[in-house]
C-alpha cells in the first residue's frame, strides 16, 4: 500500500525549498523501495515551519518541519513515512497549537487537499454550496449572503449581499463578476494562499455570485507578481469547466458562467476597484469618479459585482452550511471569520483565521510569539500601507470594523505588520507619504500634490525647521487629503502619518508636556 506524503506547492514553501524536498523524497523512496504517493498540497500557513512535510498515518496526518532536502535521508532512516520519531517531528498536524486554536471556515481545506484535484475538493465539502445555490431561486441566494453578514474583505467592508442585490435587480444584456486579486497591501498573502492552495473555492464562490446576480462572465484580476497563483487558477478553471462546474450549462442547471484570468500590470492603485476596471479594459489604471458605482456601471459599462478573493471564498461555506452558521461567529456588525496575516518583525509569521473579536495582543503573542528580534514590540500597522499604526494602548481592542474605526484605525484586508522598538515612526510616516506619491494615479490634486508636499513637510519636522508650524501644516495637509481626495489612496494615507505623529511624537522630535516634566 502506498504512503501519502504531502509537500506544499505554495509560493512560501517553494521559496523555502519545497521542490527540492519533494524531489529528495521521491528519489529516497525509490532508493529504499518505499511506495510513496506524493501530494503537492497548499500551505497550512505556518511559514516558519515551511517546507512542512506531512505523512498520512492511521492516527492522522503527522507533520515534520522545517524540512530541507538534506534532511530527507535521515527522515527515511527514522521511518518518517510511518510517523517515526525525528528532531523535526511536530506531531499530529491538527494538534499543533497554532492551528488547533484557529477557527478555520474559509481556510478549512487549506493544506489539507490537493489544490488541483476536484475529487479531493468535493470529498472535503467542495461544491456543496453551489449545489445548494442552484437548487434555490437567485433572490434566496442573495438573501443568504445578506443574512450571513458577510462584508467585503478587500478593505472597505461593504456588505457583499447589497452589491449582489444591486446587480441582480438590474436588467442588462451582459453582467460581470470581477474578483480583485491584486493583493497589494504590505504583509498580506491570504488571497495568494487561496488561489494557490484552494482555487476551486474561489471558482465556486464566483460561480455562486454569477448565479445570484445573473452575470455569465467573470474575471479574476491577479497581480503579475503571483505567477504560481496565475498558473494554478488557470489550471483549476480548465478542470472545473471540463467537469461541468463552469461553462454553458453548470451541473445541468441550464445556467451559464465562464471565468477568465487577467494579469495585473503591477501598480498599487490598480487594486482600487475602478482603476482595476480601467486596467481590465486595457487602459491605464486611473481611478474613475463615483457615481456611477460599478454595481450599476462597471466593467465595459455593464453591471458588475466586484469582490475580493476572500469575500468570494467565504461564500461557499455560507451557502453550504447556512447563513446562521457563519453569522454565529464574530462580534457586533463584524460577522464571520477573518484570515489574518501576521508579518513583519514577528517570530511565528503565518495565517491565522479567527472570528472577529480576537485582539492584536492575542494575535501577536499567543500566535506570533512576539517579535522575531526578541525586542519589545512598539507599533503594529494593521490594514496595509494605508492603515494606522496601532500603539500598545489599543492592542486589547477586539478586531472589529467599528471598534477600529472608533480609534481611527482600520482592519482592511487583515494584514498585520509588526515593528519592534527600533522602528523610527517619523521615517515610517515619511515612507507612507512617499509611497502615496509614487503610487498616486494623479487624477486628483490633494493626493498627487499633497503626498509630495507631505514628504517635504515631514522632512522639515524631523530637521527641526519651524517644527511647530510644520506640524500644524502637516495636520492641515492631512485634513485636505482625507476630505478632498477622490479615492481611499489619498483619503487614507493620513492614517499611518497621523497615527505615527499622535502616538509617537517623540520620534518626530516633539517634546510632549509629560516628557518635559519628566
Ligand atoms: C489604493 C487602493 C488599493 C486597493 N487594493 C485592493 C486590493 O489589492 N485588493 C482588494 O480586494 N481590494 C483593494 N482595494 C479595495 C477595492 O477598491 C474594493 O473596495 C474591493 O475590491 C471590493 O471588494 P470587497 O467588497 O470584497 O472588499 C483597494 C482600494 C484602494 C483605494
Ligand atoms: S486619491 Fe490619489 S489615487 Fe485616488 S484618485 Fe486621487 S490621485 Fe488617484
Amino acid at each position: 500500500m502506498s504512503i501519502k506524503v504531502f509537500v506544499p506547492r505554495d509560493s512560501a514553501a517553494l521559496a523555502a525549498g519545497a521542490d527540492e524536498v519533494a524531489a529528495a523524497i521521491v528519489s529516497g523512496a525509490r532508493k529504499r523501495g518505499v511506495d510513496v504517493e506524493l501530494v503537492r498540497n497548499g500551505s497550512r500557513g505556518l511559514f516558519w515551519l515551511e517546507p512542512m512535510v506531512e505523512v498520512a498515518t492511521a492516527a492522522g496526518r503527522i507533520a515534520y518541519g522545517p524540512v530541507e532536502a538534506g534532511d530527507v535521508d535521515a527522515l527515511f532512516d527514522a521511518s518518517f513515512h510511518s510517523g517515526g520519531a525525528h528532531a523535526l517531528k511536530l506531531g499530529l498536524t491538527d494538534d499543533i497549537p497554532y492551528l488547533h486554536k484557529q477557527e478555520r471556515l474559509t481556510f478549512a481545506r487549506m493544506g489539507v487537499t490537493d489544490p488541483l484535484s476536484l475529487a479531493d475538493y468535493e470529498a472535503h465539502e467542495g461544491y456543496a454550496g453551489l449545489r445548494r445555490a442552484l437548487a434555490m431561486p437567485a433572490t434566496e441566494v442573495v438573501q443568504q449572503v445578506l443574512d450571513s453578514g458577510l462584508r467585503g474583505r478587500g478593505g472597505a467592508a461593504f456588505p457583499a449581499g447589497i452589491k449582489w442585490k444591486t446587480v441582480a435587480a438590474l436588467q442588462a444584456p451582459q453582467k460581470y463578476v470581477v474578483c480583485n486579486a491584486d493583493e497589494g497591501d504590505s504583509g498580506t498573502y491570504s488571497d495568494r494562499m487561496t488561489m494557490e492552495g484552494d482555487p476551486f473555492m474561489l471558482i465556486e464562490g464566483m460561480t455562486i455570485a454569477g448565479v445570484a446576480s445573473g452575470a455569465t462572465e467573470g474575471y479574476i484580476y491577479i497581480r503579475s507578481e503571483y505567477p504560481h497563483a496565475v498558473a494554478t487558477m488557470t489550471q483549476a478553471i480548465a478542470a472545473a469547466e471540463a467537469a461541468g462546474f463552469l461553462g454553458g450549462d453548470i451541473l445541468g442547471s441550464g445556467k451559464s458562467f465562464r471565468l477568465h484570468v487577467r494579469k495585473a500590470a503591477g501598480s498599487y492603485v490598480c487594486g482600487e476597484e475602478t482603476a482595476m476596471l480601467e486596467s481590465l479594459e486595457g487602459k491605464r489604471g486611473i481611478v474613475r469618479a463615483k457615481p456611477p458605482i460599478p454595481a450599476i456601471k462597471g466593467l465595459f459599462g455593464k453591471p458588475t459585482v466586484i469582490n475580493n478573493v476572500i469575500t468570494f471564498a467565504s461564500v461557499p461555506v455560507i451557502l453550504a452550511k447556512g447563513p446562521g452558521f457563519y453569522q454565529h461567529y464574530g462580534v457586533g456588525r463584524s460577522r464571520g471569520t477573518l484570515p489574518i496575516q501576521l508579518a513583519g518583525n514577528i517570530k511565528y509569521g503565518g495565517l491565522v483565521e479567527k472570528a472577529f473579536g480576537v485582539t492584536l495582543r492575542e494575535l501577536m503573542y499567543d500566535y506570533g510569539g512576539g517579535s522575531a528580534s526578541g525586542r519589545p514590540i512598539k507599533a503594529v500597522q494593521v490594514g496595509g500601507p494605508l492603515g494606522a499604526y496601532v500603539p500598545e494602548s489599543q492592542w486589547d481592542i477586539p478586531l472589529d470594523y467599528e471598534a477600529y474605526a472608533a480609534v481611527g484605525a482600520v482592519v482592511g484586508h487583515g494584514g498585520i505588520v509588526v515593528h519592534d522598538d527600533t522602528a523610527d515612526m517619523a521615517r515610517l510616516a515619511r515612507y507612507a507619504m512617499e509611497f502615496c506619491a509614487i503610487e498616486s494615479c494623479g487624477k486628483c490634486t490633494p493626493c498627487r500634490i499633497g503626498s509630495t508636499r507631505g514628504v517635504e513637510v515631514i522632512d522639515k519636522i524631523t530637521a527641526d525647521q519651524n517644527r511647530p508650524q510644520q506640524v500644524k501644516l502637516l495636520r492641515d495637509l492631512c485634513d485636505t487629503m482625507v476630505n478632498g481626495s477622490l479615492c481611499a489612496m489619498g483619503n487614507m494615507t493620513p492614517y499611518p502619518v497621523l497615527s505615527a505623529l499622535n502616538h509617537y511624537p517623540q520620534d518626530f522630535g516633539i517634546i510632549t508636556p509629560d516628557r518635559k516634566a519628566a
